[in-house]
């Protein structure tokens, strides 16, 4: 547990804004920063990060709070995690240990020891052949240890290991170490095993590469478990993301050993997917580096695709995508073993935008001077600009082929959609809830008093109570909150509720009112209304201890503590 006073610490010493900015653009509109929500799939700025609440809201997808549950949010980590993160961002150190649910702990036990055992493995005698092999393809010592490159041999002394070290069989299953037909047997065999880690360094997965036995599977993965997913895992991520930062960019190929061959000859900031097309949470996983992308894939039409359809991916987010397309060598690997780590690097050094790259790419196949051929390559180009924003690349565009070709301008500027149009057509993903009078009442209430301690004194001295479990218990705790901290603000109370069963609902009258303002001279009327329905709460509760009370006496003064709430009731209205 972290005390309050600490977390409340932090919160007043980071600026949200510069927290935020540090994940996605933020700009300056009015007293707010809006930026495009991370949190669904969108490219218009629907995040607004208010610097004087210190509290984000987004209106279209409704998630709002406070610095520490974006970072939590952002970064898929536990509140005290987000709250240590933030602490390190503005140079606070949080004496907080992160524990790992003890199963997954266990997991990535196993997996440690399983890498360990593979490494001795390469070390030993038997290893030697596996050993040349990596040698041969110029893989050496250092290069073995950096990446803990390990080997597996034809037997099961894997899983009698974890056996003996008192791991389950169902665990070594689960983990995809071992399967069983009448005995426990080793998934991998006789292959070069190549730990896989995930955003923080720990040991998910491997793979295993063949190196003696031309005639299966090159390459064989861990299966999927709890800690390992491959759609959200990018190899060599754990390390490239220091150097990515550094550089402002970052590379992405298509294999393993590109990414060490480009890693021994000092280009770091590189990761692999792991033999599959780029997914959103890849892309997600990318965005938060916040800088440049370089694909490179392998030169071929396979690798081809597989450039324009994770450029496209990665566009979706925004993120700025360029293309690196080498020739001659089938993969970066063979490229630079062939011609060297100098000419290599000299050609990384020319990215072409993802446009251009496409542009590059409608030409393919097509013969220029065939009026058909240029009529649908004019075409491709047009429909493509008419998914792009940026009005000067537009006119760069249209410019050039004009030049080129001799098309007409007006005739290529009408082809264009108008883009205006379009961009307000953002998708509404909140729901609109609808509530009775009652609790709409509570949410108004409620979100005044986030607004003003005044209406929390308010509160605290007309009303006291609301009768509803899930509205009650906010309206106390703002008070609460109130009395320890002799002040309030809103992005304090979202880390005070942050355990709290209703804390989604806090969340959800914040962003609901941000863009509503209530009406706050009706304060009053809410309370009165409020303590109407208190006496018909009331009314209730003696209606049904009128049932079943047999004293008459009891029951006339019953009755009459009914009749006199009602009449207070008409009163009211
Ligand atoms: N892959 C896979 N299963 C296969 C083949 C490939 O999972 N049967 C994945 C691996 O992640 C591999 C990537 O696809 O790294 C690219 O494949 P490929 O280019 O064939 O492998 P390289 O990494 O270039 O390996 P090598 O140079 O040893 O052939
Ligand atoms: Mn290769």
């Amino acid at each position: 547990m972290i005390p309050n006073e600490e977390i409340n610490l932090i919160r007043n010493k980071a600026n949200i804004v510069d927290v935020i900015s540090s994940y996605i653009n933020l700009e300056p509109k009015g007293k707010n920063y809006f930026g495009v929500c991370p949190f669904h799939d969108d490219h218009n700025p629907s995040l607004s990060v208010s610097p004087e609440k210190q509290i984000y809201t987004c209106f279209v997808c409704g998630v709002s709070g406070n610095v520490f549950s974006f970072v939590k949010d952002y970064e898929n980590i536990t509140f005290p995690e987000a709250v240590k993160l933030v602490g390190i961002k503005i140079g606070h150190n949080v004496d907080y240990k992160i524990s790992e649910n003890k199963m997954n702990h266990e997991y990535y036990e196993i997996m440690n020891l399983a890498n360990k055992y593979y490494l001795n493995n390469l070390k030993s005698k038997e290893g030697l052949f596996a050993k040349e092999y990596l040698n041969k393809r110029k893989i050496f010592d250092e290069t073995i240890n950096e990446f803990n490159i390990g080997v597996s041999f034809n037997d099961n002394n894997l899983s009698k290991l974890l056996i003996n070290k008192k791991y389950t069989e169902k665990q070594i299953i689960e983990i995809g170490l071992a399967n069983k037909s009448d005995n426990l047997y080793d998934v991998f065999r006789n292959r070069i095993m190549f730990p896989i880690n995930n955003e923080k360094g720990d040991i998910v997965a491997f793979s295993g590469r063949i190196y003696n036995n031309e005639d299966t599977n090159k390459y064989i993965n861990s299966k999927e478990s709890i800690i390992f997913k491959k759609s959200n895992i990018l190899y060599n991520y754990d390390k490239a993301k220091s150097e990515a930062k550094k550089s402002k960019e970052i590379f992405i190929v298509e294999g393993f050993l590109d990414v060490i061959r480009m890693y021994t000859i000092g280009v770091k900031n590189v990761v692999a997917t792991m033999g599959t097309a780029l997914t959103k949470e890849h892309a997600l996983l990318l965005k938060k580096l916040n800088v440049k992308i370089i694909l490179l894939m392998d030169n071929d039409e396979a690798g081809e695709k597989s450039t324009l359809s994770a450029g496209e991916e990665l566009l979706k987010y925004d993120i700025n995508v360029a293309v690196v397309r080498i020739s001659g060598e089938k993969d970066p690997d063979d490229y630079i073993i062939k011609n060297g780590e100098n000419k290599f690097k000299e050609v990384i050094k020319n990215p072409i935008s993802f446009f251009d790259y496409k542009l590059l790419y409608f030409k393919k196949n097509k013969d220029l001077n065939k009026s058909k051929d240029l009529a649908s390559y004019i075409n491709a180009i047009i429909d493509e600009l008419n998914n792009v924003n940026d009005d000067i690349l537009k006119e760069v565009t249209i410019n050039n082929l004009n030049k080129e070709f001799g098309v007409d301008k007006n005739l290529l500027y009408s082809k264009l959609i108008k883009k205006e149009v379009k961009l307000k057509e953002y998708k509404i993903v909140k729901k609109p809830l609808k509530l009775n009078k009652n609790k709409k009442i509570s949410e108004t209430l409620i979100y005044m008093m986030l607004k003003d301690v005044k209406y929390i004194r308010k509160y605290e001295k007309d009303l006291g109570y609301i009768p509803d479990k899930e509205y009650g218990q906010i309206a106390n705790d703002i008070l609460a909150f109130y009395k320890i901290n002799k002040d309030f603000n809103i992005a304090d109370f979202i880390s005070f509720e942050t355990n709290n069963e209703y804390y989604e609902t806090v969340l959800r009258i914040i962003n609901n009112y941000e863009y509503n303002e209530p009406i706050y001279d009706e304060f009053d009327d809410y309370i009165l209304f409020i303590y109407k329905w208190i006496k018909e709460e009331q009314i209730n509760t003696l209606l049904k201890e009128l049932k079943t009370e047999s004293d008459i006496n009891k029951k006339q003064e019953i009755n009459d503590l009914i009749i006199k709430l009602k009449r207070e009731c008409e009163n009211n209205d």
